[in-house]
């Protein structure tokens, strides 16, 4: 039995509580266990960044606000705990979030069970998700693998001082970590758009990758894959979670040029309907329009509504632009080699064909050759396939 200092009682009983509720479900034994023996706030550094509800984020400081510092530790909210180029880079996770993962992944003994011996997990960041693993399996059954090398090593002394001891190590959890291989569970905590065939390769058959994913058009869901026997991997998506994105080292962040101007004509789909929070639509999407990302303007520069479409790997465009009177007629502008907006209605149009298809009717197969065939199961009889485009090198 681990002898880590205890988180404080009142406040580990009400991040239980709300966890519990948002999970819907009571925990397992061993999962309420480990939260009451993983005290979040020791793997937490001293300067915090919540969300100010405006869309962006305000610091909050142990040493000026004390218990403001306690009371988020013990919240069942995302922490982010570094930013990079001003984006998040870090986060302590949601804990609900990280136990409903846990809970996808079959991490923790069924009563009677043994638990999977060895687990991989992919972004150590603070080290508290890597510290439940091991509150839940042992110490021997945890690696971890973090990009950063200040939070690796921040990781593993927050653990250490935590009173666990996994194996961390540095580096690309896209090439998993070959030294701990098979895994009986690889779990990652970033969101990826393709499984890497590095976590395929080093799953035993029958264990399990879980992974929050994203496309440049929506970041949302949960996949978990079951591994074959025969190299390949296959599973379906989950309706929850929204992660920051894998990072890759020495990523180019170049922006490419943007194509001018050239077709001007009227749609009467509306922008919202693919870009204004219906995520089973816009998951579809990221699937079917690879590479398209988007972003409201209501800056009034262009109308006082636009809904802007980049490629991000190419210089084609597409704006949406609506009037601030007529609902069903909208002028497009669309730029480049890609069509986009003819791209989107297309993907928009067989979504609604399929009959709207959730999330969780989104089944995934990943080939020994790292090809990615995801199936959409509607349930009458009709059924859509979709091949990812391998990623550009
Ligand atoms: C949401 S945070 C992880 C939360 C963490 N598991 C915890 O309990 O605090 C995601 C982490 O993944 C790391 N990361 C992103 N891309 C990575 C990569 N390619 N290889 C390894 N780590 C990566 C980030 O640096 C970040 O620390």
């Amino acid at each position: 039995m681990k002898t880590s200092p205890a988180a404080p009682t009142a406040h580990a009983d009400r991040l239980l509580a709300d966890a519990t509720e948002l999970l819907g479900r009571q925990l397992p034994p061993g999962y309420e266990r480990a939260l009451r023996t993983v005290p979040r706030h020791l793997f937490l550094p001293g300067r915090l960044w919540l969300r100010d509800g405006e869309g962006g984020y305000r610091p909050c400081d142990r040493s000026t606000d004390p218990d403001g510092w306690l009371t988020a530790a013990y919240s069942d909210i995302p922490l982010v705990t570094q930013f990079t180029d001003g984006l998040p880079s870090s986060s302590a996770s949601m804990p609900s979030m990280v136990l409903r993962t846990l809970l996808l992944a079959g991490v923790g003994a069924a009563a009677g069970e043994a638990g999977p011996r060895r687990v991989l997990e992919l972004g150590t960041g603070t080290g508290f998700n890597a510290a439940l693993l091991c509150a839940l399996l042992g110490d021997d059954a945890v690696s971890t693998v973090e990009l950063d090398p200040l939070l690796a090593a921040q990781g593993e002394r927050n653990l250490q001082t935590a009173g666990f001891a996994p194996v961390v190590s540095c580096g690309d959890a896209a090439a998993g970590w070959a030294p701990g291989a098979p895994y009986e569970r690889v779990v990652a905590t970033f969101s990826v758009d393709r499984v890497p065939t590095a976590w395929v390769e080093q799953t035993a058959a029958g264990g399990r990758i879980v992974t929050p994913w994203t496309s440049a058009w929506c970041r949302y869901g949960t996949l978990a894959l079951t591994s074959g026997p025969d190299g390949t991997a296959h599973g379906r998506f989950h309706a929850f979670a929204s992660f920051m994105p894998m990072q890759r080292p020495c990523q180019d962040t170049a922006v490419p040029a943007t194509s001018p101007a050239q077709h001007r004509g009227m749609t009467s789909l509306s922008p919202w309907l693919v870009a204004g929070g219906d995520l089973d639509a816009e998951f579809h999407l990221g699937l079917a329009v690879p590479g398209a990302s988007f972003a409201w303007d209501t800056s009034g520069e262009h109308a006082p509504v636009r809904l802007h479409i980049a490629d991000d790997e190419g210089p084609s465009w597409a704006a949406v632009d609506y009037d601030g009177r007529s609902a069903d007629r909208f002028t497009v502008i669309q730029a480049g080699p890609r069509l986009l907006w003819d791209e989107i209605t297309a993907g928009y149009t067989h979504w609604e064909t399929l009959g709207r298809p959730r999330i969780g009717q989104y089944r995934l197969r990943v080939n020994t050759a790292g090809d990615h065939t995801v199936k959409v199961e509607t349930g009458r009889g009709r059924s859509g396939i979709i091949t990812l485009a391998k990623p550009s090198p």
